[in-house]
């Protein structure tokens, strides 16, 4: 069983898929972390990750794992947790331009089918209702105006220690967004059935909320 939660990033996906799967018990795949994993490595590579050629001839002899344990996920490369890495800010520009590189896309998406595959997932991304699961049953995609996006990427940067300055947060994110909606692989967008819900007025658990009510009511 998959629920397919997708939306550009600041929206909240990440807190309200891991309530969802708190609440439901079930795993909580964040796809986001296999893509900032790729990115880690290049960068650990001395790898520009504009060099697309470069980037996708590590990816035979790299091994990446997703570790779920209490609740609590850990992501290996090469056997190296690096779980604690993958937030930092050259880490996640890095992550948004490998993603755009359809070779870094079609090694990924074996290893998301196969985390798929160990039970029932709450999995959130891109592309997930469009192309890693798209016969997942329950689809969401989730939206918010871009300046609360900003605001709250924002906030959740300061309580980290990463204390940039708004407007440096607001490119940032414009950034990704523009590279996320306008690649021409797997770009972030609605799937056809998927059920939106914009996200600017409601608390995360106000939209765990709508999504089980949602589910049990059928789409
Ligand atoms: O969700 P996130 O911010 O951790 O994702 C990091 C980058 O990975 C983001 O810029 C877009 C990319 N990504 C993707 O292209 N497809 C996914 N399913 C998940 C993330």
């Amino acid at each position: 069983m998959i629920i397919a939660i997708d939306g550009p990033a600041g929206v909240g996906k990440s807190t309200v898929a891991k309530l969802l799967a708190a609440r439901l018990g079930w795993l909580y795949l964040d796809t986001g972390a296999l893509y900032r994993a790729v990115a880690w490595k290049t960068l650990q590579s001395n790898i520009l990750p504009t060099d697309r050629e470069q980037v996708v001839r590590l990816l035979p002899s790299t091994s990446l794992h997703m570790q779920f344990q209490n609740g609590a996920v850990q992501v290996l490369v090469d056997g190296i947790d690096v779980t604690g890495e993958l937030r930092a800010p050259d880490v996640t520009t890095a992550a948004s331009v490998v993603s755009a590189i359809p070779g870094v896309r079609e090694w990924l998406l074996p290893i998301q089918r196969q985390i798929g595959q160990r039970g029932s997932v709450v999995a959130e991304g891109r592309d997930i209702g469009t192309r890693v699961f798209p016969a997942a049953p329950y689809k969401f995609f989730l939206d918010a105006d871009a300046n609360i996006r900003v605001e709250r990427r924002h906030r959740e940067l300061v309580a980290a220690g990463r204390g940039e300055t708004i407007e440096v947060t607001h490119q940032d994110l414009s950034d990704r967004d523009l590279r996320d909606r306008t690649r021409p692989i797997d770009p972030l967008v609605p799937a056809p059935d998927a059920r939106s819900i914009d996200t600017s007025t409601l608390s995360p658990e106000q939209v765990v909320e709508l999504m089980i009510s949602t589910m049990s009511t059928g789409l």
